[in-house]
């Protein structure tokens, strides 16, 4: 059985030939309930109001292998370091309807898993198709959180902060963010993410520097990067990541 098989197939989609090689520029149809719908690929409030839909068109026609990827990373590294997922708590970024979530829970084995997204249907997707995922799941942009939000995420003391494609493209989360969350893990945590290298998309470049800057001055400690395969596009082409594993100074 593959990783993502227990994702139901429960509508044919068509992707569209893109015009552009922007990943926020990637089309499909669905047929829904007898009805044929056009989705942008990156309009997230479109796709998780309709059940497993963005997991349909993400893991199932783009092939998209980043959850368990960036697990399967993961896994390796905290072996040899004496970590144990089932002693951790997890801040996870950018949740959406929770397939990295899946793999942090089944095969990472994170005791506390708290979501967060800025999309309010994520977070009802994340209930309607993975029920009792997530400890907690909250609701927040993550560069404008609350006073009140901000101190119950700090005193989580976290061990752990990650995401899992929720980088670049304008709708995902800037730099920003990155900072709001490497803030909220406790110091010796593990920051977790991937990033694409080498693309002129102008949050890429910022996260990139970003990165950068955070392993140069000695923030983060850098224990594990290495180039993992992400998805197709609707192109046709491979999209790969670097995937970082650090540990905050
Ligand atoms: C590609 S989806 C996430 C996929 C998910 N991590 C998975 O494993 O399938 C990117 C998510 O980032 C969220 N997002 C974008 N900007 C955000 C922000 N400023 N704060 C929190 N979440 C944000 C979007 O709502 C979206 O659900």
């Amino acid at each position: 059985m593959g990783a993502y098989d227990y994702i139901p197939k429960l509508y044919n989609v068509r992707f569209e030939a893109p015009e552009s090689g922007r990943q926020s520029d990637e089309y499909f149809l669905a047929d829904i309930d007898g009805e044929t719908r056009r989705f942008n690929i990156h309009n997230y409030d479109n796709l998780y109001s309709v059940p497993w839909l963005y997991d349909i068109s993400i893991y199932h026609n783009l092939g998209c292998e980043t959850p368990t990827e960036m697990s399967g990373a993961i896994a390796p590294v905290w072996r040899e370091n004496d970590a144990d997922g089932s002693g951790f708590s997890m801040l996870e970024l950018g949740a959406g309807s929770g397939a990295f979530g899946h793999e942090l829970r089944h095969t990472l084995k994170m005791k506390r898993l708290v979501g967060l997204d800025i999309s309010a249907p994520a977070s009802q997707a994340a209930e309607r198709d993975r029920p009792g995922l997530y400890d907690a799941y909250h609701v927040a942009d993550l560069t404008a959180l609350s006073p009140e939000l901000r101190a119950e995420l700090e005193a989580e003391k976290f061990d752990v902060v990650g995401l899992a494609s929720a980088t670049g493209w304008g709708n995902h989360i800037p730099v920003g963010g990155f900072e709001v969350g490497f803030e909220l893990l406790r110091s010796g945590g593990w920051f977790i993410f991937h990033v694409k290298p080498n693309d002129p998309d102008p949050e890429c470049v910022a996260l990139n520097d970003w990165v950068n800057d955070k392993i140069a001055t000695g923030a983060l400690v850098e224990k594990y990067r290495k180039s993992h395969f992400h998805r197709k596009s609707s192109g046709g082409g491979d999209i790969y990541y670097d995937v970082v594993i650090g540990v905050k100074a």
